[in-house]
């Protein structure tokens, strides 16, 4: 497995799906998590289980919409651990296939505050204490989505081919203070997206329960070569290897782990 030991990671939208997936993976190689999410009641439950198992896990309700909450975020690592070594942007919201005939303003800028600008906030947040220390991981969760244009909503897509830019803008940039900035763009994975994005932007509820995303086999395999989704701990595997020691060399890229959906 590789290395993070002790190292202190503050992940946003840590308390479902592929985020918990990664602070259970993070937990069990001895990594120090500082969970941020708007759930709270999700997120102190999981943290109260993962630190049964052993781990080092904190929940700080955060909506990262807000400097202030994103803030008092990476502070809690700082004032807990010490130190903050790897930033993984998770938190994200879908925008159930709206195109942009469909798509509203306030959608729109509801997608953008909580994919993109929350990712620049919790980033300069985070970079002051690891441009200093000469040493980070930013990690920012895009999609396939971010990689081709698609049945993914206007907004979405924008926003996560934008997350991407942003990645490689602060790599070109950046990559010089012993940080690496790089994203991972997951294919078609089972997560409750849909759900947790109706109740974060209810006017867009309507929009969350048709399109693709079809979990029959047959169908799946016509555009997925490898004939199924993925999982959730496939895309924390991604993850946890671009914040080890071990990827050290690796900065400005883009992961895709989709089953070959892109090729
Ligand atoms: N599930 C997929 O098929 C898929 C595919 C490609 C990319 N992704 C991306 O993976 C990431 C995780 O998604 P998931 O599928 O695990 O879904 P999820 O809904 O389980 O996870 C998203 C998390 O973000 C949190 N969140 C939402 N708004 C927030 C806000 N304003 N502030 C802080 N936290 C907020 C939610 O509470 C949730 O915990 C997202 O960025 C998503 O776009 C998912």
């Amino acid at each position: 497995m590789f290395n993070l030991k002790d190292k202190v990671v503050v992940i946003t939208g840590g308390e479902s799906g592929i985020g918990l997936a990664v602070c259970t993976s993070l937990s069990s190689v001895g990594a120090k998590v500082v969970m941020g999410g708007i759930q709270a009641d999700r997120g102190q439950e999981a943290c109260r289980q993962l630190n049964d198992k052993g781990g080092e896990v904190v929940f700080v309700k955060t909506d990262v919409r807000d400097r202030e909450q994103v803030d008092a975020l990476v502070r809690t690592a700082i004032d807990h651990f010490g130190k903050i070594d790897v930033l993984i942007n998770n938190a994200g919201v879908f925008d159930g296939f709206a195109d942009v005939t469909e798509t509203t303003e306030e959608l729109w800028d509801q997608i953008m505050a909580i994919n993109l600008k929350g990712a620049f906030l919790t980033s300069q947040a985070a970079l002051k204490h690891m441009i200093p220390q000469g040493f980070g991981r930013v990690i920012n969760v895009s999609s396939i989505g971010g990689l081709v244009g698609r049945a993914d909503g206007a907004a979405y897509t924008a926003s996560k081919f934008g997350l991407i830019g942003f990645t490689r803008q602060m790599a070109a940039s950046l990559s010089h203070t012993g940080i690496t900035f790089n994203t991972v763009c997951p294919g078609s994975i089972a997560t409750d997206i849909r759900s947790n994005s109706a109740s974060v932007i209810p006017s867009a509820a309507h929009l969350m329960n048709r399109g693709v995303g079809s979990s029959d086999p047959d169908a799946l395999k016509k555009v997925i070569p490898a004939g199924r989704k993925g999982t959730v701990d496939e895309i924390a595997a991604a993850i946890i290897f671009l914040a080890s020691d071990e990827a050290s060399y690796i900065t400005g890229h883009d992961l895709t782990v989709d089953g070959g959906y892109v090729a």
